[in-house]
């Protein structure tokens, strides 16, 4: 594979990037009243405006040229039709066909998926109509009223970024999530649950993660101590995985099992039976509505043309950014207090996906991959590392995530709210400079000494890049459009960056070493270490 540097685009897109070094974001806007209807578009319930960024209509046509000649498209098509794409592990990625609502056949290996996929669904219909209505009971015959997803990666954000986001369509049991090997996460979480009421998830695609396993056995133990004999776990376990021995061995019927698949991805798996949570707390209506949205979006990203095309333009630009203007980090900000654990699921989605840094074909590459993403809910973040983003002398690109229209209606709030992410991004694009920071003191009525020494510290350079998305309102159908959006914006980047998004080996290292060290610790064996190490274990083990 030849490395898409060797691209005349890519010479060209450097060419443009020392062009754009001069311009300022201010002057691009006063030059072409038509910049926000040139750079917006829309799809799936989504707006997606990408006006304040650093680009002109050219670079734009040369980005277009990079996805075409980098074959963005046949890897798109690829994945669509079932190919292994993910070819470190010989498997499709196929999230889509989760949610495939047309239902049209999906091949693997000449089989049909769909049938398979549908009859997962129909299973998660059927048990959460059960628990919801008080008929699953346990084991002393009440009703469930609290359900603990135990999982953690892929088999626990999704489900509880999606729970928290979609919290004033709540109407089933309390749903809580404990990821963390960390006795801490447990211990806090059942000190407030009773076991006779209380289902526990245990949700590992392997069913080996050592963090999940550890976890599910403190559950059981305490489920086991208030019951008295192991009778209660069928009524109290229930299992998500691709692992039926492994859900059997730790003592989970299969019945009580939902099945994915090898072709669905850890971090892509919310829409499988890993979003039985979501089921349980919304109802299976709106979880399939979220798959609706997603579908919308999975449909939009394989058929609009590449310029119209949002998970197209949103990789682009990041593209942009990180190879042609030296941005190493993105900052993920939505405007809204439900979709506080977006930043941190798009952090696994993204970073999970594309920090890599050997091509396809396993040869090192020669330009940067993933960036950082990192973010919290707007308007906390103003009071926190905005000052940066704004006067730092580090280059920050932003997404600003933001819904029309509030679930909770309590007068200015959401009013208040949108008045902020608009300032912000009207802020940042915009900046301030020295006379305009001179004019605003003096009209406070500074002397003119005082005017000399604050002025350079009111100075805001601007030109700092933000896209904006908006969401009619946060829906279960257009919150399954935004996160397809970004699944697709992480599937865009690593096909024009030629690696494999789908697979993660570099979490491989630090779980054999951490095996190693939990035996030393127990004082069960020693292993040869680096001096510091050594010295914390013997620490750590006194
Ligand atoms: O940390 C690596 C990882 O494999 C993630 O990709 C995955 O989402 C997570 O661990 C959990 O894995 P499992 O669902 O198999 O427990």
């Amino acid at each position: 594979m030849k490395q898409v540097t060797s691209l005349p685009v890519w010479s060209n897109l450097r060419a443009d990037a020392e062009k754009l070094q001069a311009l300022h974001m201010r002057d691009l806007f006063a030059s072409d009243d038509q910049r926000y209807q040139r750079f917006s578009a829309r799809a799936g319930g989504l707006l997606l405006d990408y006006s304040k960024n650093r680009i002109l209509p050219e670079t734009l046509s040369l980005l277009m040229q990079l996805a075409q000649q980098s074959g963005l498209e046949q890897h798109r098509d690829a994945m669509f039709s079932g190919e292994r794409i993910n070819n470190t592990e010989n498997r499709p990625a196929l999230h889509v066909a989760l949610r495939n609502r047309s239902n049209t056949p999906i091949l693997v290996d000449g089989k049909d998926v769909m049938p398979a996929v549908n009859a997962v669904l129909a299973q998660m219909r059927a048990f959460s109509v059960a628990l919801r209505s008080g008929e699953w009971r346990g084991y002393t015959g009440r009703a469930i009223t609290d359900v603990v997803n135990i999982g953690i990666g892929g088999s626990d954000l999704g489900g509880h970024m999606v729970c928290t986001a979609l919290a004033p369509f709540a109407d089933g049991p309390a749903t809580h999530f404990v990821s963390n090997v960390d006795d801490a996460d447990i211990a806090q979480v059942l000190a407030r649950l009773n076991p006779e009421t209380t289902l526990f998830i245990i949700a590992s695609k392997t069913f080996t993660t050592r963090e999940t396993m550890v976890n599910a056995h403190t559950a059981r133990d305490w489920l086991l101590a208030a019951a008295g004999n192991d009778g209660a776990v069928e009524k109290h376990f229930v299992a998500v995985s691709t692992n039926a021995e492994k859900v059997r061995a730790f003592g989970i019927d299969t019945d009580n099992m939902f099945a994915f698949w090898d072709w669905v991805g850890g971090r892509y798996s919310l829409w499988s039976a890993i979003g039985l949570p979501i089921a349980l707390s919304v109802g299976m209506d709106r979880f399939e509505q979220l798959l609706e949205g997603a579908h919308e979006m999975d449909q939009h990203f394989r058929t609009a043309p590449l310029e119209q095309n949002l998970p197209v333009i949103l990789g682009l630009i990041g593209i942009w950014y990180r190879n042609f203007l030296g941005y190493a980090s993105h900052a993920i900000l939505p405007y809204a207090n439900d979709l506080r654990l977006l930043p941190m699921f798009l952090q696994q989605l993204d970073m999970e996906s594309n920090g890599k840094r050997v091509n396809r074909d396993g040869v090192p590459v020669d330009y940067d991959t993933g960036p950082v993403i990192w973010g919290a809910q707007g308007t906390n973040g103003q009071h926190a590392f905005f000052q940066l983003l704004h006067q730092g002398t580090e280059n920050i690109s932003t997404d600003f995530i933001v819904a029309k229209t509030s679930a909770y209606d309590l007068g200015e709030h959401h009013r208040i709210l949108l008045a902020n992410c608009l300032a912000q991004t009207e802020a940042l694009m915009r900046g301030q400079t020295e006379e305009e920071a001179r004019a605003a003191l003096k009209a406070e009525g500074k002397s003119d000494a005082d005017i000399e020494r604050l002025a350079p510290h009111k100075v805001f350079p601007g030109n700092k890049p933000s896209n904006t998305i908006v969401l009619d309102e946060l829906s279960p159908k257009n919150l399954g459009a935004l996160i397809a959006l970004y699944e697709h914006k992480v599937f865009v980047q690593g096909a024009i960056w030629q690696i494999n998004s789908f697979d993660q080996w570099g979490v491989e290292l630090g779980k054999q070493l951490a095996g190693v060290i939990e035996q030393e610790l127990a004082g069960k064996s020693t292993a040869d270490h680096d001096s510091s190490t050594k010295a914390l274990i013997h620490l750590l083990r006194s």
